[in-house]
Order: structure tokens, then C-alpha cells, then sequence
């Protein structure tokens, strides 16, 4: 523990430091002693932050600099870093189990290794024959800076980086790492916040970006990971159905850049390939003009993204009626219900409803409310929209249609790809310039107007 304190004057003219108050001080200033307290680092104290320090700064003088980034070689992991891999970062890439979390970071060392980078990937899972097959089927020939290194040991770990002087490192999981300071098991909250600490204190001292892996389950983070998401600078979660090709890439946490980006892969024979039209690849298995069926989009980052909004209305058998979201916010659906019921008319007390995000897509948000509303309305009457339709709107608890961010975006994007309508807020048609021939642009205020021109 460190030692309490001891007190010392300090003269503020010139900076004296006296064990003793003085009247005077040996500068010739009268009564200028203040009463301070001494600050005795403890040495070889490893979780402290600062190097030299326990002096504060003015904040005004504190320089900055521009954050130099490397290219991982992988566009749309970039993109969710926020234009690069910032150097002396820690990142936390989280998933579940056979995501492809070992996948995505073998394809990046191996592009940063091309760039003659040296790149240790330190596998506790795997032996280096495992890591060797993937990095054959998905990186094409391997270059010769890339090392691994089958360990669990943490404190092994450090000393290999001094010896190589990586410049980038892996650690594949930190559930498998231990440090030889604590006795508890590998995985067990206290190492797994151990090894964090350690790992942060490697890439800072030596501004080497660390990835570190953590599994963590569906349905939430395991104990362990969440001990150093505060500790890390970002947090990526890699996510997707096993049983199909796509994966999602998100931010949580991202002290470079935004959290509002996604990256889309295809997890393929060799690998995770990139998606570009992101807004496509939600719509591939639409049919088009099937009842309950709508077609939705919102703004993630800096691109526009579609989907498809899917209901089901049928007639509740026994007792309360359900209502089930998969994809969307339950609490959301149940308002959406309730406008519905209340300012449309319809009439959905005895009725189970479901709603189903297709293509594992998770938006957040609330700019596809309208959506929503108009696929169960769709599914409730049977109706379904002649013309390719893309809706978007957010709804009011009193029925109002509001305005949602970058339609404009949308608009053009949707306008891109074909689409004939657009149902949209009435309060975001000024924003939209220009002409969009073949498109019909139709604005609502209320969910009235919507439903009557669906
Ligand atoms: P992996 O990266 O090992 O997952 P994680 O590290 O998150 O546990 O990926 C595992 C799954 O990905 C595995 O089920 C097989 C599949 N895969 C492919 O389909 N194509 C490939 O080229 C690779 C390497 C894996
Ligand atoms: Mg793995």
C-alpha cells in the first residue's frame, strides 16, 4: 500500500520547498508558504497510469496529435475502427463462440504483416498447425513477418514482445491468458482483469495496438470481458446466425471514432469477404408483395442500410394475446400496438403478433416505426402494396409521423436501387433536393394517412 502522504510548504513565489512553514521564505516573500502533500510514487506499481507523473496539467496545453491509424487491409473493419487501427490502441473484439472473431484478425495480421509489419498472434486455443490451416485457406500466401505464438502465460507473452518489438499484437481469447501474480484460474474475473491491466500497460509503453479476444454468449457478455471493457479504447462485437453467411460487425465503445458505423461480411469458404452493398444484401430473399411484408431503411454510420420488416397477425387461441419481436424492441412494438389500436382503429386486443427482422439485423433506433406499423397493418388486412415501396418514419405516441435523420440519404440510395414509392414524414420532404425520376415520394403526418395510402 502506498505510504501516507507526507505534508511539505511550498513558497509560491519561487517554488521553495520547506519540511517546515516559514514566515519568510529564502526568495525574500513574506507568508508565502501553502501546505502540500508530497507525492511518493510507489515503485514498480503497475496499474498506476501516468509514467512520471502525479503532476497535473493545464488541460489548455495539453498538445494533441493526429492519431496515426495503420490499414488493416480489411475496408470494412477500417471503417468500424474509425479509418484505421489507431497505434498504441486496445481493442476488445467480442463474439460468440465460431463467429469468426479468429477469422476477421488473422485476415488483418496477415495484410499488416504484408506490409513488412511485424505482427505476433498469440493463440491460447490453438495450436500453431490450427492457426496455420485457417491463415492457408484465407490469407493466400503468408508473409514472413507474421509470427505466432501457442501461449497462456501472459508474463512469457510480455517478454516475447520485448524481445520482437511487435508492431501489432493478438491475444486469442484473454479467457484462455493468465498471469503467474494471481492463483485463480484462467478465464476467472480477477485474471481475465489482470491480464487486462498487463496488456494495456504493453501497448502503451510500447504504442503497439493490441486486439484482444473475448468470447461471450448469446444471450450476454460472460462475467469476465465486461471487467475490462472500461479499460480498453474500443470494444467491437462480432455477430451474426451461425447457420447463415452474414456477420455484423459493430462498435460499442470507440474513443477514435463513432460507434454509429457496422461492417458487413460473408463468412465464405476462404473467409470473411467483405459486403459492400450493404443495402442489398438484407432485401436478397424478399418476395416482393407478400402480405406483412415491408420494406424498411435507416441510417447506421455513414451509409444508408435496408431491410425487411416482416408481421404476422393471427388470432389468439388461448388467453392473452403475444406479442413477439425479434430484432425489434418488444416494449417499442406493444406502443406501436397501441397506436394502432387507438388512433387507426385497428383492432388487435384478441390478436397475436409477431415481428421478425429478417437477416439477423439488429437496427437500432426508432426511424422504422412506420414500418413496422404498416407491415402488421399489411398482415392484419391482407393488403399488400402494388409498387417496390420503401417506408420510413418514426411514430408519435399520438399517431404523428416525425421526422427521421439523413432522409435525404436514404431517399437517393432507395432511388438508386430502384424503388418506385417512398413513404416518408411529410416534415423531412424539404430537405430532399433534386429531381427523382421514376420515384414517387409520398409524405404523411399521421399514421391515418399512411395506412390509407399503403
Ligand atoms: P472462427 O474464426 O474460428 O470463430 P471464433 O474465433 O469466433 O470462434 O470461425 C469459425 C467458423 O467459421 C467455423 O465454424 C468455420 C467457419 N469458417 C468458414 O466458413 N470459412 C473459413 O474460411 C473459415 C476460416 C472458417
Ligand atoms: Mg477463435
Amino acid at each position: 500500500m502506498a505510504k501516507k502522504p507526507k505534508t511539505i510548504f511550498v513558497c509560491q513565489e519561487c517554488g521553495y520547498e520547506s519540511p517546515t512553514w516559514m514566515g519568510q521564505c529564502i526568495c525574500g516573500a513574506w507568508n508565502s508558504f501553502v501546505e502540500e502533500k508530497e507525492i511518493t510514487p510507489v515503485k514498480e506499481d503497475n496499474r498506476r497510469r501516468t509514467i512520471d507523473g502525479g503532476k497535473p496539467v493545464k488541460l489548455k496545453e495539453v498538445g494533441t496529435r493526429e492519431y496515426s491509424r495503420i490499414d488493416t487491409g480489411v475496408g470494412e473493419l477500417n471503417r468500424v475502427l474509425g479509418g484505421g487501427l489507431v497505434k498504441g490502441s486496445l481493442v476488445l473484439i467480442s463474439g460468440e463462440p465460431g463467429i469468426g472473431k479468429s477469422t476477421i484478425i488473422i485476415q488483418a495480421a496477415s495484410n499488416i504483416a504484408k506490409n513488412g509489419q511485424k505482427v505476433l498472434y498469440v493463440s491460447g486455443e490453438e495450436s500453431e498447425e490450427q492457426i496455420k490451416l485457417r491463415a492457408d485457406r484465407v490469407c493466400g500466401e503468408l508473409p514472413e513477418t507474421l509470427f505466432v505464438l501457442p501461449e497462456t502465460n501472459l508474463d512469457i507473452v510480455e517478454t516475447v514482445c520485448d524481445n520482437i518489438n511487435p508492431s501489432f499484437l493478438i491475444i486469442d481469447s484473454i479467457q484462455t491468458m493468465y498471469s503467474d501474480e494471481l492463483d485463480s484460474a484462467p478465464g476467472s474475473v480477477s485474471q481475465v482483469r489482470a491480464c487486462g491491466n498487463k496488456l494495456m500497460k504493453i501497448g502503451k509503453m510500447k504504442n503497439t495496438p493490441v486486439f484482444i479476444v473475448a468470447h461471450v454468449t448469446k444471450s450476454g457478455d460472460l462475467a469476465g470481458p465486461k471487467t475490462v471493457e472500461h479499460l480498453v479504447d474500443c470494444v467491437l462485437n462480432f455477430a451474426g446466425e451461425r447457420d447463415q453467411e452474414l456477420r455484423i460487425l459493430r462498435s460499442f465503445k470507440n474513443r477514435f471514432g463513432t460507434t454509429s458505423e457496422i461492417g458487413a461480411f460473408m463468412m465464405e469458404e476462404n473467409g470473411l469477404q467483405e459486403v459492400r452493398d450493404i443495402s442489398g444484401t438484407f432485401l436478397e430473399n424478399k418476395a416482393e408483395g407478400a402480405e406483412g411484408s415491408v420494406t424498411a431503411a435507416i441510417y447506421e454510420g455513414s451509409r444508408p442500410v435496408m431491410f425487411e420488416v416482416q408481421a404476422l397477425v393471427a388470432p389468439a387461441n388461448v388467453g392473452f394475446a403475444r406479442r413477439t419481436a425479434v430484432g425489434a424492441d418488444n416494449t417499442r412494438l406493444n406502443m406501436l400496438l397501441a397506436v394502432l389500436e387507438k388512433k387507426a382503429g385497428l383492432k388487435l386486443v384478441n390478436e397475436d403478433v409477431y415481428v421478425n427482422i429478417v437477416g439477423g439485423l439488429r437496427p437500432e433506433g426508432t426511424s422504422f416505426d412506420l414500418a413496422v406499423a404498416l407491415a402488421i397493418y399489411s398482415s392484419y388486412k391482407n393488403r399488400i402494396t402494388a409498387k417496390k415501396t420503401i417506408v420510413i418514419g418514426e411514430i408519435g405516441l399520438t399517431g404523428d409521423i416525425r421526422t427521421v435523420r439523413f432522409a435525404d440519404k436514404i431517399v437517393r440510395e432507395a432511388v438508386r436501387m430502384g424503388y418506385e414509392r417512398i413513404i416518408m414524414p411529410s416534415s423531412n420532404l424539404k430537405s430532399l433536393k433534386g429531381s427523382f425520376e421514376g420515384c414517387e415520394i409520398v409524405g404523411v403526418k399521421n399514421i391515418v394517412e399512411a395506412i390509407k395510402i399503403f
